[in-house]
C-alpha cells in the first residue's frame, strides 16, 4: 500500500514537470473587449494562444474607449504587479516606456520581419526607443456612418454625405418619429462624434495641425468656432435617454430600427455581425459627413510589461508572434469589423465595409487624410485627450455657444500641454 502511494506521487510529480514542460506559461491580459463582437475577437486570440500552449487569465475592465481599463492598469501598475500585456495604444505606449514598465520584444519582430509586414505609421507606434514594445492586432477607421436603410426610406430620407444635408435628412427621420442619431452621453463617444465634426468641417489639414500638433493658431480660429457650430446642432438629434447609455447599445437601437444612424468607428460592425445583419440591406456604412476621402486611424495593440518570470517572458513572445500571424490577423478583423493591421493579407474574406476601408487607408495615406484619432488615444498625449473630452462632452451637454466652446478648448489644450 505504502510502496503504491509513493509510486502514484512520483508519477504524478513526473506528470506535472511533463506538463511544465509542455506549458508555455501563462499571460494575464487586460482589455476592455466586453461587446459582443468584441467578445467573439478576444476569444480567438485566447483559443490561438491556448493552441500554442499559452493559458490565459482574463484581465477584462468594462467601459468603451478604455478609461476605465486604464485607470485600473495605472493602479496595478503602481502597485508593482502589472499584467503581462495590456490594450494600450497610441501616445500612451510610449508613456508607459518612458516610466521603465515595458518590455522589449524586439527579438520575436526580428525574426518574424514585423518591419516589413507593417505599414511605417503602425509600426512607429508600436516602438520606444527603436524597440518594438508592443504588438497591433489591427487597424479601425473612426469616421464612419453608420444605418438603416429601411428607416430611412420609411422616413423618406437619403443618406447624407455632408454636414449641411445631414441637418436636412435628420430632421425629416425625425418628423416621421424615430430617432435620428443613436448615441450614448459618455465622454469619449462625445469625443467621438466631436472628431468627425472637426474632420468633415475643417478637413484633414486643420484637423491635423490642431488636434495632433495643437496648434494655436490653428486651433484659435474661425473654423474651431464653425466646428463647434455644426457640434452643437446635433444636440437636438439624440433621445433624452443617451446620457451613460454604452456604444453598443447605441448600436442596437441602429440595429433594430428605433434609430436611424450611429457615428463611431467600426468596431460597431462587430455588433451588426453578431445580431446576424448583412451590410447593404441591413445595414449600410458610409464614411462620415465630409469626411469621404479621409481616415481617422485607430490602432488596437498590446504592450508587453516586464516581467521577471521566465515562463511568462516565454509566453509574451509567443503572444506577440500569434498576434502577427496572418490567420489571427484575419479571423480577429473578420469578428472586429476593422482590417488587419499586418501588409498583404488576402481581402477575399473581408466585406464591402472593409474593403472601403483597406481602400481609403491607401488612398489617404498618399493624400494627406489619413490622420490619427484623438478621441481614441492615438494623437496627442493623454492629458490633452483628456483636455478635448472634457471640453467636447461639456459642450455638448450644456447650451453653451459655439464661440464659448471654441474658446474653452483652446485655454484647456493650453493648459494641458
Ligand atoms: C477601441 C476598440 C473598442 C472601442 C469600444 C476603442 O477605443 O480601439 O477596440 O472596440 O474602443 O470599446
Amino acid at each position: 500500500m505504502k510502496q503504491n502511494m509513493k509510486m502514484t506521487s512520483l508519477a504524478a510529480a513526473a506528470f506535472m514537470a511533463s506538463s511544465t514542460a509542455f506549458s508555455a506559461g501563462e499571460v494575464e491580459v487586460l482589455h476592455w473587449w466586453t461587446s459582443g463582437g468584441e467578445a467573439a475577437s478576444v476569444n480567438y486570440l485566447k483559443d490561438k494562444l491556448d493552441g500554442a500552449g499559452v493559458s490565459w487569465s482574463d484581465f477584462a475592465v468594462a467601459g468603451g474607449g478604455g478609461e476605465n481599463a486604464m485607470t485600473v492598469l495605472k493602479s496595478r501598475a503602481i502597485s508593482g504587479n502589472p499584467p503581462t500585456a495590456a490594450q494600450i495604444k497610441g501616445p500612451s505606449i510610449q508613456e508607459w516606456g518612458d516610466l521603465g514598465f515595458l518590455a522589449d520584444i524586439n527579438g520575436v519582430a526580428k525574426d518574424n520581419n514585423w518591419d516589413g509586414l507593417l505599414p511605417s505609421v503602425v509600426s512607429d507606434v508600436m516602438k520606444h526607443n527603436g524597440n518594438y514594445v508592443a504588438a497591433p492586432v489591427n487597424v479601425h477607421r473612426v469616421n464612419w456612418l453608420w444605418s438603416n436603410p429601411e428607416v430611412f426610406r420609411k422616413s423618406g430620407a437619403t443618406i447624407p454625405t455632408t454636414w449641411d444635408d445631414f441637418m436636412v435628412q435628420a430632421k425629416k427621420i425625425q418628423d416621421a418619429g424615430y430617432i435620428a442619431l443613436a448615441h450614448g452621453g459618455q465622454d469619449w463617444q462625445d469625443a467621438t462624434v466631436f472628431e468627425a465634426v472637426v474632420l468633415g468641417i475643417g478637413g484633414p489639414e486643420y484637423y491635423q495641425k490642431a488636434f495632433v500638433e495643437t496648434d494655436m493658431d490653428a486651433l484659435n480660429s474661425d473654423t474651431t468656432t464653425a466646428v463647434f457650430e455644426t457640434f452643437g446642432k446635433l444636440r437636438q438629434f439624440i433621445d433624452s435617454n443617451s446620457p451613460g447609455r454604452d456604444w453598443n447599445v447605441a448600436t442596437s437601437m441602429v440595429i433594430n430600427g428605433e434609430a436611424a444612424m450611429q457615428i463611431m468607428g467600426d468596431w460597431a460592425k462587430g455588433e451588426f455581425k453578431v445580431a446576424g445583419k448583412s451590410v447593404g440591406t441591413d445595414y449600410t456604412c458610409t464614411a462620415a459627413p465630409d469626411t469621404s476621402g479621409s481616415f481617422t486611424f485607430n490602432v488596437d495593440s498590446f504592450a508587453f510589461f516586464s516581467q521577471s518570470d521566465l515562463g511568462n517572458q516565454q509566453a509574451q513572445k509567443v503572444m506577440a508572434k500569434e498576434i502577427l500571424g496572418s490567420d489571427f490577423q484575419e479571423v480577429f478583423n473578420l469578428n472586429k469589423g476593422s482590417i488587419p493591421a499586418r501588409l498583404g493579407m488576402s481581402r477575399d474574406k473581408f466585406d464591402s465595409c472593409a474593403h472601403d476601408s483597406m481602400d481609403a487607408f491607401i488612398a489617404s495615406s498618399q493624400t494627406g487624410g489619413l490622420v490619427p484619432s484623438f478621441a481614441h488615444g492615438m494623437a496627442v498625449s493623454s492629458a490633452v485627450s483628456g483636455a478635448i473630452y472634457d471640453v467636447a462632452t461639456n459642450f455638448f451637454n450644456s447650451d453653451q455657444s459655439a464661440a464659448e466652446g471654441a474658446s474653452q478648448l483652446v485655454s484647456a489644450v493650453k493648459a494641458a500641454k
